[in-house]
């Protein structure tokens, strides 16, 4: 099984969101190959004015990691939760890795999804008490928006929430229960 992890900690090693996602990828590290893309050491630009122009290129590198994402069989997404959805900086890997031909393909005005994977886990911390998949989660929601031109059909949620906001005791229990469903998350995969 070919794993694809879209590392997108910005705090890096003092980021609760790397921890919780390194204590799933332990987890997993039999599954199969895992590859990294750390999206902070590649460091995106979004689409500006300059996409438009005539002698635009896209960088090869941003091919490379598309085509890596269209082979893999899972896909693993880890970053904190910011102003209530994705950082922006892992948006703006997503919108670059997001190509024609790669992730999906446009014909006959209309856009097919070629991606291999099935699912994507998706692991965050956030600061206030947001439920995955609430109406306050809209990281969870754009990336089901984005399972639906890529191929992907699941989106899994492995998160704790109240980081910024609770006493040290509830963050405690919180984070405790998002290693136990990390464990849930990975019998399930066991059972398949
Ligand atoms: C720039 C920024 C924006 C944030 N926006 C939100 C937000 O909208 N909602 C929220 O619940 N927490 C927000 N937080 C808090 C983080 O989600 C929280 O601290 C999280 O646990 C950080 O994860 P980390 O330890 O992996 O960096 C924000 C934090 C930062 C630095």
């Amino acid at each position: 099984m070919k794993i694809i992890y879209l590392n997108g900690n910005i705090r890096r090693e003092n980021s609760r969101t790397n921890e919780l996602a390194n204590y799933f990828l332990s987890l997993i590290k039999d599954f199969g190959q895992i590859k990294e893309i750390n999206i902070m050491d590649d460091d995106p630009r979004p689409k500006n004015t300059d996409f438009f122009a005539e002698n635009y290129q896209i960088q090869d590198k941003y091919y490379q990691y598309a085509k890596e994402v269209k082979d893999a069989d899972l896909i693993i997404l880890s970053c904190p939760f910011y102003d209530m959805g994705l950082p922006s900086l892992v948006h703006a890997f997503l919108e670059n890795i997001s190509l024609d031909g790669e992730t999906f393909i446009s014909k006959n005005n209309t856009f097919m999804p070629n991606i291999k994977a099935k699912k994507l886990i998706y692991i965050t911390t956030r600061g206030d008490n947001i439920a995955d998949n609430s109406l306050k989660d809209g990281a969870t929601y754009y990336l089901r928006a984005l399972g639906q031109l890529w191929g992907y059909q699941e989106v899994i949620n492995l998160s704790y929430s109240g980081t910024d906001v609770n006493d040290l005791k509830t963050i405690m229990k919180r984070k405790n229960q998002a290693y136990q469903k990390a464990q849930e998350i990975v019998n399930n995969f066991l059972k398949e």
